[in-house]
């Protein structure tokens, strides 16, 4: 599978998903609990529409989908990491920030991406990034030149103390909010939640918005800075993030300390 091929397929599951969760938004049933997903969490109905019509296609193709309400279906070569809804509580209350994302890679580990694709279901807005560059509807996109921290506009899950930044905010779909990052609406997207020896965000949740940044000229490390060569895209691996221009990066991991 190309990278072109990866996007078109992406962009294929991203439109019916797109299509089939509109029929329901802003139902009181689009927030029904039914049942235990994988991972752990509980899935509501949109999060189970979503993933039976991104399943759907996915399963015509030599992949293996590692998704967040199955777990992992298919046995391919191209290992697919996806979230078919990424901003659960935003989607049910009706907030139009919340996305689908697909992650294509060569192997299990993060390194070996190809393509990284995120789509914003309420509004249409459409992230990607293959053979090296990232974009956002169809324009190049590249991260901040911000470099003063007492300059930045954060996004931060979650502020514990007083930080120097310019603003923090939280928006509820950690895909979307990497993506902002990528196309320097924000200039950084900190996780640092962090619990039993390991960080919160499930690779579904972030992997294709990393790739995405990390082609539009993000660094991307953990919170002690480490890189994120040897993630892996599997059910129970977990990330804490600092994405950021470069020359803001070093700064954040102090100030974060
Ligand atoms: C959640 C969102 C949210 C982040 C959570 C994720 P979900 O994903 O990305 O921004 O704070 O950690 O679980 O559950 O809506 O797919
Ligand atoms: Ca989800």
């Amino acid at each position: 599978m190309t990278p072109k091929e990866a996007l078109d397929l992406a962009r294929k599951v991203g439109e019916y998903v797109k299509k089939e969760v509109s029929k329901i938004i802003g139902s009181t049933e689009c927030g029904i609990t039914v049942g235990i997903g994988k991972d752990g969490t509980p899935t509501k109905r949109i999060d189970m529409v979503a993933e039976k019509t991104a399943l759907e296609i996915l399963r015509e193709f030599d992949v293996t989908v590692i998704t967040e309400e199955s777990g992992v279906v298919g046995t391919g070569d191209i290992v697919v990491s996806l979230d078919p809804i990424d901003g659960t509580f935003n989607a049910i209350k009706g907030i139009p920030f919340y996305s689908i994302s697909l992650c294509f890679s060569k192997s299990y580990y993060f390194r070996d991406t190809f393509c990284g694709y995120v789509l914003n279901l309420a509004t249409g807005d459409e992230y990607y990034s293959i053979n090296g560059s990232s974009y956002k509807n169809g324009s190049v996109i590249h991260v901040s030149d911000t470099d003063d921290p007492n300059k930045a506009n954060v996004l931060f899950y979650y502020p514990s103390k007083p930080y120097p930044f310019k603003r923090i905010r939280i928006l509820g779909s950690a895909s979307l909010e990497v993506c902002y990052t990528a196309d320097g609406t924000f200039d950084a997207f900190i996780d640092n939640r962090f619990k039993g020896g390991k960080g919160f965000l499930r690779p579904f949740d972030v992997c294709s918005a990393l790739f995405i940044a990390k082609n539009a000229g993000a660094k991307i490390t953990d919170h002690r800075g480490n890189d994120l060569d040897n993630k892996k895209l599997t059910m129970d691996e977990r990330y804490t993030l600092v994405v950021s221009n470069p020359k803001l990066h070093e700064k954040l991991l102090k100030v974060i300390l």
